[in-house]
């Protein structure tokens, strides 16, 4: 994607100290299954949270030789477990940022969610990452517009993790070509205004059914859908799930929504118990929460649904008129299938935000 390239003429290098805050995200329409640098298969569309979010600091400091160097403090302490991810990550992108070369990089991170709950901090902290990259780039080059910004931190974030790139805008991102929406693109994702206003101010409650890292990561999960029996079919139905939930959204129809979302989780699975080898990250858990989601529905008729990420974990996705009520459901009844009765409170947010050092 050579319209991502720096081509501005840098000047002598200075130091510089950056630092964003970045959302995670949950999709309602589902990535699964990509080629190389994490082009989707399918287009996926993400509510961005608000709480669950990674405040990330660079300092860039010049140096006399070129080549990519950095250091990495978690929670305010040097943490080698993520360099791996860290490296591939820059240098993925030093194609696009080549005068990141000039400086010496000191990555400051943390998560506002405990790092053992369960919730994957990959989207959040690559988003975060680039929108710090980001912001020396535009003192570099001023002719950045802001749609260019945000377009090229959302691209730079997909190069290290895909669902990444849907944490930059919010509160609803689409990721994905498709042809519901023109400006569409898999290179980085897109916000997409003039929905229904329910979904401005939409609930996810995380309920924590298993906390630590899964048996089966996303990435190897993408990796078997090549050659999946049902793949084809899998990214057709995102295309015309994606193409439904548009319209549903932009009318409010919140029985449609919950059809659509609930499928594209349970599919989500499906896909996961149908690859070769064949794996279950469900536990037996997250089946009763979901038996007692469902008769909550059928029983009080509040629009409460859930999804799923590629984990044992519970999102629960309601409107807000209906938060104190299930509040009360999910303390009584829903947080005793909760790891330590562990469950976080979310709610959608408006993206990334750069935070004054
Ligand atoms: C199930 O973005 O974590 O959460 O691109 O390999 O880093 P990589 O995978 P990742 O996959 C996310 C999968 C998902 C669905 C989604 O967020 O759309």
């Amino acid at each position: 994607m050579d319209a991502f390239r720096f081509t501005a003429k840098t000047t002598t290098p200075i130091s510089y100290k950056t630092r964003w805050q970045a959302p995670s995200n949950i999709a309602l329409i589902k990535y699964w299954g990509k080629e190389k640098n994490q082009i989707p298969k399918n287009p996926s569309l993400s509510f961005t949270l608000q709480k669950c979010v990674t405040k990330t600091s660079i300092e860039f400091q010049p140096k006399p030789s070129l080549g990519l160097t950095f250091d990495f403090f978690f929670e305010g302490k040097p943490n080698s477990n993520f360099l791996p991810k860290l490296n591939q990550f820059l240098e993925q992108i030093r194609p696009y940022v080549s005068w990141i070369d000039q400086y010496h990089l000191t990555i400051k991170s943390d998560n506002s969610f405990p790092h053992s709950s369960g919730i994957a901090s990959s989207a959040s902290s690559m988003a975060a990452l680039a929108l710090c990259i980001m912001e020396v780039e535009r003192e570099m080059d001023t002719a950045i517009t802001d749609l260019q910004f945000i377009r090229k931190a959302s691209f730079l974030a997909r190069l290290g993790s895909g669902s990444a790139a849907r944490s930059i805008e919010g509160p609803i991102t689409v990721w994905g070509k498709n042809p519901s929406i023109n400006e569409a693109s898999d290179d980085y994702a897109i916000k997409i205004d003039s929905l229904h206003s329910v979904f401005s101010t939409y609930q996810d409650t995380v309920l924590i059914v298993e906390k630590g890292s899964k048996s089966v990561s996303s990435t190897q999960g993408h990796a078997l859908m090549k050659g999946h029996p049902f793949a084809n079919q899998r990214f057709d139905q995102a295309q015309q799930h994606l193409h439904s939930l548009l319209e549903i959204m932009r009318e409010g129809n919140l029985e449609d929504f919950i059809r659509i979302v609930e499928s594209e989780a349970l599919t989500l699975h499906a896909m996961m118990m149908t690859s070769q080898p064949y794996y279950l990250l469900m536990e037996p858990q997250t089946l009763s929460i979901i038996q007692k989601v469902w008769n909550y529905r059928r029983e009080t008729s509040i629009p409460l649904c859930f999804t799923l990420d590629a984990g044992a974990n519970i999102h629960l996705l309601y409107p807000k008129l209906y938060a104190s009520k299930i509040c009360d459901f999910i303390k009584n009844e829903l947080s005793l299938h909760c790891q330590q009765g562990f469950f976080i409170e979310d709610e959608v947010g408006m993206g990334a935000k750069k935070m004054y050092i």
